[in-house]
């Protein structure tokens, strides 16, 4: 089995992506969740995290980390996901704490404990990963991939850049600079995957406590995509990472080199994807393209039905 560490703004789609990576299909093991500020602030997201948790009956450890960018001021996405982060469910207070520590030194504690080689999978902003390469630069070698949701070609936060980079552009910058393998889901393939109103009726038949909340989740979600953006429902961009650890074959992928704007006036925050290769730089990045729609939905589907049996 794999091992992960889910580095996560629970979130809509973060809280999917977790749903995605403990169920039944999946051989994943998961070492621990880790929580950064993003969506909303991270004590919220910490809360969601343990909440989707408690749902689940997982057994990981929840370990809360930064709950600010590297350099500049937080920045949060209620528009979207609402006040609590995870807003349209409402699911039982917690019932734990989250585990002791913070999530950076969790990281490279597990990352530096395990036989083998870990990959992490953040659907955040990039903060928590920055701050471990920099701390302890010795994990790159135990990092198998980073398989993170972030970036794109086009912007959804500014016109030029996606949220979780532009939050942290700084520390999207460490990692893509890093050296360590990335396979990255930018808005150029998470739009292809949006829960419209007839794939929200589709999961909503599918009959079991989680695929519930899954269906509740993309409601609330799709109606704040359609205010904001007009567009018939959300893209589950976070879905994406642990949706290729299940099943690599569903993407197409180039291997390009990827660099995070940090100075511009107009594009801060975003990705620079050398798709032609024009600079001639060494790809750093596999970067995701293309999905095929209708396997992705019907592995979708039967992830949520494999909960029917918990
Ligand atoms: C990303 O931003 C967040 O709002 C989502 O959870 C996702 O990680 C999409 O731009
Ligand atoms: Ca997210």
């Amino acid at each position: 089995a794999r091992k992960v560490i889910l580095d996560c703004d629970p979130g809509h789609d973060d809280a999917i992506s977790i749903i995605i990576a403990a169920s039944r299909l999946s051989d994943l093991e998961i070492l621990g969740i880790t929580t950064v500020g993003g969506n909303v602030e991270v004590e919220k997201n910490t809360i969601n995290a343990l909440k989707v948790k408690d749902l689940l009956g997982l057994d990981v450890p929840v370990v809360q980390g930064a709950e600010r960018p590297l350099v500049k001021k937080s920045e949060v996405a209620t528009e979207i996901h609402g006040e609590s982060g995870m807003d349209g469910p409402v699911l039982p207070k917690p019932k734990s704490k989250p585990d002791a520590g913070h999530a950076v030194d969790f990281i490279i504690d597990q990352v530096l404990a395990v036989k083998g080689k870990v990959t992490l999978v953040p659907t955040g902003p990039l903060t928590n990963i920055a701050l471990a390469l920099l701390k302890a630069p010795k994990i790159k070698h135990k990092i198998e991939e980073v398989v993170l949701m972030g970036g794109g070609t086009f912007g959804n936060w500014t016109p030029s850049a996606e949220f979780n980079i532009f939050v942290d552009a700084e520390a999207a910058k460490v990692v893509f600079e890093s050296g360590v393998p990335i396979t990255m889901f930018g808005l150029d393939v998470t739009h292809q995957v949006i829960a419209t109103k007839e794939i929200q009726q589709r999961l909503s038949k599918v009959d079991n406590k989680v695929a519930k909340f899954v269906s509740e989740l993309l409601v609330f979600f799709g109606d704040m995509y359609e205010d904001h953006f007009g567009i018939e429902g959300g893209p589950i961009h976070d879905a994406c990472t642990t949706m290729y650890l299940l099943k690599p074959e569903l993407f197409d992928f180039k291997h390009v080199h990827v660099a995070v704007e940090t100075r511009g006036e107009f594009t801060y925050g975003a990705t620079a994807v050398d798709l032609l290769n024009v600079t001639g730089r060494i790809p750093n990045t596999h970067f995701a393209h293309q999905v095929d729609q209708e396997a992705f939905w019907n592995l979708f589907e039967a992830v949520l039905e494999s909960y029917d049996e918990v």
